[in-house]
């Protein structure tokens, strides 16, 4: 399938270690696709859901050990500890290399090597990267097909090119004669989630679980590529990608960072609630970008699919996330119906009697256990999504008018408010962060940090990440045409502990704010913090009750800022000589501006 002798060598090398029964090279094809997924079912890894409800669909459940991305199991091994930074976990990576060396010999024994070319972005685009994994899944085949551009056709365009390697086993050699199980991986203890940024190589042994196993995602997607995108002067980030059209036919893009749970894939797909507005969606968690030769700030989605999370989504809550996994879907730890569709908490309707659990137990709703896992997810392609932009494949991208970022946040924060610069926008970034309730997570109740939503994402130092993002504004071509920054809370709460904002798709009210502040037509008051709505310019027609929440939504209340300064310094404090004085500026600036 190639003459790539580099690739050939190294696919030789690995199978040569891990003594797979045999290799095979995937094509990509929708053939290989219904064959891989027609022998897990015969194996028992998968249902078939029916073809009638959910046509070309499979259900999967995992290892109960086996339900997320192991942040403690996952490694940055840069050769000096210093480049990995305070917010990641740190190995040497000789040492790593050797005891991975140990867990990778003989791993795929009695299993097939699969070799999964694959593009990161349109196959061809400037801003996309082509990466090869090697796994002995065929799970991840499946969701690679959906989540990547993959196959024969990404190889002719790597030609004899660079690519970036990337080893996937679950860690589960079979014995001659040995019978499978439904979900193979290895005890947390065996678990490695590992990046060498020096070489760009990711390796990841023992979990079978999307963020840890569909390596083109979190580890190639963002922490090798936010390594990448360093050296070579672009951003590789967690964004979504949203097209907005007002009623006029006038068209912006945006993207967007939010914390874990703060609803992105909502956001990407939100359905407008005041008339006229439109709504697309380019992508709904990473976002590439690069400047483009008109001098503006240009993104692309680097992923094929929306791995999302299942529970609570809803025909209410996202029906074009509900649309887009109709069909050709596979599905993860959700509950089983009796007539083989699937079901989960807040789908909106109750279980079917005889719902099969994510522990494959019959669901019983008194129990108390879910049927879904909470992390139950569905990988859909994006071109079923019902408002995916016409542009999403683009691969020169689309223009970015408008960085956002958010957290959940019940005080301090306002609704939105802009940065007066880039720089200060780059701040608004660095102190993300999130509501964590002591009950929820048995952390200390307060907040969460997040910068930029790339805490367990970001490949390198997280004080360099910063000084990379102020340097991109440094080095912009046209500073006029950088995205104008907003931050948003839709968390904002009364005293009382009610909800000030109705969120979900009222939110087009905000960002219609956002649009009319980027073509210059929306009125603002300038505070300490940055620019904040003048009352009566978010449009409320048609809310009840929210007029008389709008001035303690877009308060700004110095002593709650004297606190988020105070812990934003403590925040600081842990990037030591790392923290651009950019950013250590803007504290001192809101100070200043608070006292004026
Ligand atoms: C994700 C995450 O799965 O951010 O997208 O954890
Ligand atoms: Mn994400």
């Amino acid at each position: 399938m190639t003459s790539n002798q580099k690739l050939i060598n190294w696919v030789n090398e690995w199978a040569a270690l891990c003594q797979p029964e045999k290799v095979y090279w995937c094509d990509g094809s929708e053939e290989e696709n219904t064959r891989l997924l027609s022998e897990m079912v015969a194996s028992g890894m998968a249902v078939k859901l029916d073809e009638k409800k959910r046509p070309g669909s499979y259900y999967f459940q995992s290892d109960p050990s086996d339900v997320a991305r192991v942040e403690n199991r996952t490694y940055i091994c840069s050769a000096k500890q210093e480049d990995a930074g305070p917010t990641n976990n740190w190995a040497d990576p000789v040492e790593m290399k050797a005891t991975l060396n140990g867990f990778f010999k003989g791993c795929m024994k009695g299993r097939t090597m699969y070799v999964i070319p694959f593009s990161m972005g349109p196959l061809g685009s400037d801003i996309a990267h082509i990466g090869i994994e090697i796994t002995d899944s065929p799970y991840v085949v499946v969701n690679m097909k959906v989540m990547t551009r993959m196959g024969k056709a990404v190889l002719d365009v790597l030609g004899n090119g660079e690519f970036v390697p990337c080893i996937h086993s679950v860690g589960a050699p079979l014995e001659p004669g040995q019978k499978d199980v439904k979900w193979p991986c290895a005890p947390i203890e065996d678990k490695y989630i590992c990046h060498f940024p020096d070489t760009n190589e990711i390796l990841s042994y023992g979990s079978g679980y999307g963020g840890n196993a569909l390596l083109g995602k979190k580890c190639f997607a963002l922490r090798i590529a936010s390594n990448m995108a360093r050296r070579q002067g672009w951003l590789a980030e967690h964004m979504l990608i949203m097209g907005i059209t007002n009623p006029q036919g006038v068209k912006k893009y945006i993207a967007a960072a939010f914390p874990s749970a703060c609803g992105k894939t909502n956001l990407a797909m939100l359905v407008p609630t005041i008339p006229g507005w439109k709504v697309e969606t380019v992508g709904d968690d990473i976002a590439w970008m690069k400047f483009g030769k008109d001098g503006q700030l240009y993104a692309i989605n680097p992923e094929a699919g929306f791995f999302g999370v299942a529970p609570f989504t809803s025909m209410d809550t996202n029906p074009n996330a509900m649309l887009s996994a109709r069909a050709n879907t596979i599905f993860t730890n959700t509950g089983l119906t009796p007539d083989n569709d699937i079901w989960w908490e807040g789908i909106g309707y109750d279980a079917p009697e005889g719902t099969i659990t994510w522990t494959n137990e019959l669901y019983d709703k008194a129990s108390g256990k879910p049927a879904a896992h909470p992390n139950a997810r569905f990988s859909a392609p994006a071109f079923q999504c019902p408002c995916i932009d016409k542009d999403w494949e683009n691969p020169t991208g689309v223009p970015i008018a408008a960085i956002l970022f958010g957290g959940r946040r019940p005080g301090t924060v306002p609704l939105v408010y802009q940065s007066f610069d880039w720089n200060h926008g780059v701040f608004m970034g660095s102190i993300v962060g999130s509501e964590v309730t002591a009950a929820a997570i048995g952390l200390k109740a307060g907040v969460r940090r997040d910068p930029f939503a790339m805490l367990p994402f970001c490949g390198y130092h997280m004080g360099d990440y910063f000084g990379h993002w102020v340097k991109i504004g440094e080095s912009a071509p046209d500073i006029t045409k950088l995205p104008k920054i907003f931050n948003v809370n839709w968390f904002r709460k009364s005293a009382q502990g009610k909800f000030l904002w109705p969120g979900y798709g009222d939110n087009i009210r905000v960002l219609q704010w956002i649009f009319e502040r980027v073509t210059g037509t929306a009125a603002a008051e300038e505070t300490a913090i940055g620019y904040v709505p003048k009352l009566g310019s978010i449009n409320t027609a048609g809310l009840e009750g929210v007029d008389a929440n709008m001035p303690e939504l877009l308060t700004v209340d110095k002593n709650q800022w004297k606190d988020e300064l105070d812990l934003v310094r403590e925040q600081y404090a842990t990037f030591g000589s790392h923290l651009p004085e950019e950013l250590a500026k803007q504290i001192i600036a809101i100070e200043q501006r608070f006292e004026k």
